[in-house]
């Protein structure tokens, strides 16, 4: 059966009203459209768990930083609704700006230090963006359990804490990267390469798995792990990297590795910016 397509907040909260009750969870993807494989196992997890799910689908325009990347977001409404039929979903919430804000939002979500480093510096305003737009979505939604994946790991670690921190009554759920045949972790933005620049964007999978190997090994410090993620990226034609760090939980850079870490990097495949993370546990 087709989900049922909504725009306006007043509207989704008339629909799931009569679907709250004690036992029936209702489980929320939210996302920003185009969506890939990576989010099909979000919606399948939250099928698994949820007697309702709901995917947003809304480009926010206050987590970006650059008008271009706004604009050139893709937007496929037709596709990612046959999408979310196939997988089950009940809901998709698709509002449009206005809806979301009709007005300049002067009270936004900033969540400290989590977002200080790796995108932080980067894509200024973009994780207070990010926290401020899932927050309303929380509010709208209302959902049990959310699903978001580990691709994003310092996003994921920003709503957590701030879902702990406002108390927000919401199960945050992580899922795991999904990953094409030669690493790539699938993202809206690989569409946008070049038959060219997708075969270079293996490579940072392939960096971060040396530093992972590096460390493995045992008796290596990060900057150690690094340096071997950078011999991989060497000589790839068209990857600028933006960071490449080793991470804890909290996302500040870690130096000896006495416990679980985040191998975190960003880096641009000509004119696209991508991020992955694999994390590393020592035994
Ligand atoms: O990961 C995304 O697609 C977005 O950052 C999110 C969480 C839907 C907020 O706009």
């Amino acid at each position: 059966m087709s989900p049922a397509l909504v725009h306006s907040i007043s509207e989704l909260r008339r629909l799931l009203a009569p679907l709250r009750a004690p036992g029936a969870t209702i489980g929320c993807v939210p996302t920003m459209g185009a969506l890939h494989e990576g989010h099909g196992r979000l919606i399948e997890r939250a099928r698994a768990d949820c007697r309702t799910v709901v995917v947003t689908l809304f480009v926010n325009p206050i987590q970006f930083n650059r008008s271009d990347d706004l604009e050139r977001y893709p937007r496929t409404l037709d596709t990612d609704l046959r999408f979310c039929e196939q997988r089950g979903v009940d809901f998709v919430f698709a509002p449009d700006a206005a809806e979301m804000f009709p007005a300049e939002p002067l009270a936004r979500v900033d969540v400290d230090r989590l977002a200080d480093r790796l995108c932080g510096p980067f894509r200024p305003g973009h994780f207070r963006g990010v926290a401020t737009v899932v927050a309303k979505l929380f509010n709208i939604v209302q959902p049990d359990r959310a699903y978001f994946g580990e691709k994003d790991a310092q996003q994921l670690a920003v709503i957590e804490r701030m879902t702990l921190d406002l108390n927000f009554p919401v199960t945050i759920v992580p899922v795991a990267t999904v990953r094409e045949a030669d690493g790539l972790a699938m993202s809206s933005r690989n569409a946008r390469l070049s038959p060219e620049q997708r075969r270079s964007a293996a490579v940072l999978y392939r960096a971060l798995e040396a530093a992972r190997e590096r460390l493995a090994a045992g008796g290596s410090t990060a900057e150690q792990a690094e340096d071997a993620a950078r011999a991989a990226l060497a000589g790839v034609p068209d990857v600028r990297v933006e960071y490449l760090e080793i991470v804890d939980a909290e996302m500040q850079p870690v130096r000896e590795i006495a416990g679980p870490v985040r191998i975190a990097i960003a880096a641009w495949i000509g004119d696209v910016r991508l991020i992955d993370n694999v994390l590393f546990e020592p035994r």
